[in-house]
């Protein structure tokens, strides 16, 4: 079974709780996503591997440590997941970005694909999938679906708010992905909303309604 990681460092908390409130605007909403996505991309990176090079300092040799291969792929889901790549941009700047298009029927839940565009290399790189809401799983359990059958067999879940039936469903789908979360909530609502939740993610996000 794959972990279930909850990050509950105080700033991550403070944050989220800003972007629960429904009076907080569309820009400040934003900026805290970045700030968001970046502390929990600098937790999810936690575990990279490491290899010992030689450089030489202004005062001698010596060994040090640096990244073992840079190759990690980042994979919104659109739209809300965009919210989260400046942030993990600025991490690994060199990352690939993909982006998988999936929007829920309002009366079913059920994902709808409309667009998926994947880097080529996914099978040697590390994938961070990136969606804030994770409610029903179905929109994740998709995403992974479709980045599997790209060939990536290292792949992270990272996301804000999840659902106890999200990860219940991510992680029977799909035992071998880690899920990073900064918040396990209540339940779903009627209209599978996470309760308490911050409402929609792209509408926040985006201004939109
Ligand atoms: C939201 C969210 C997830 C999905 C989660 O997207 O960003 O992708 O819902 O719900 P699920 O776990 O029940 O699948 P939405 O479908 O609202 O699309 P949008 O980002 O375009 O608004
Ligand atoms: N998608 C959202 O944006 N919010 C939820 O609470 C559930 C799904």
């Amino acid at each position: 079974m794959g972990k279930v990681y909850v990050f509950d460092h105080p700033l991550i908390q403070h944050k989220v709780t800003k972007m629960r409130k429904a009076t907080t605007p569309v820009k400040e909403f934003r900026d805290l996503a970045k700030e968001v996505s970046l502390l929990m991309g600098f937790e999810a990176t936690r575990d990279l591997p490491l290899k010992e090079i030689e450089i030489e300092t202004p005062i001698c040799k010596t060994k040090a440590n640096v990244l073992d291969g840079e190759d990690i792929a980042i994979i919104p889901i659109l739209r809300a997941g965009l919210g989260f790549v400046d942030g993990m941009l600025e991490l690994v700047p060199t990352a690939k970005v993909g982006h998988i298009g999936l929007y829920r029927d309002p009366e079913s839940h059920v994902p709808v694909e409309y667009y998926c565009k994947l880097p080529s290399d996914l099978d040697k790189r590390v994938v961070f999938i990136l969606d804030p809401m994770l409610a029903t799983g179905g929109s994740a359990v998709a995403a992974v679906d479709f980045i599997k059958q790209r060939g990536a067999k290292d792949i992270r879940f990272l996301c804000l708010i999840a659902a106890p039936e999200g990860i219940k469903a991510l992680s029977e789908a799909h035992p071998d992905i880690d899920i990073y979360i900064a918040a396990k909530d209540d339940s779903l609502n009627e209209k599978a909303y996470i309760v308490p939740g911050l409402g929609d993610a792209g509408d926040r996000l985006f201004g939109t309604k």
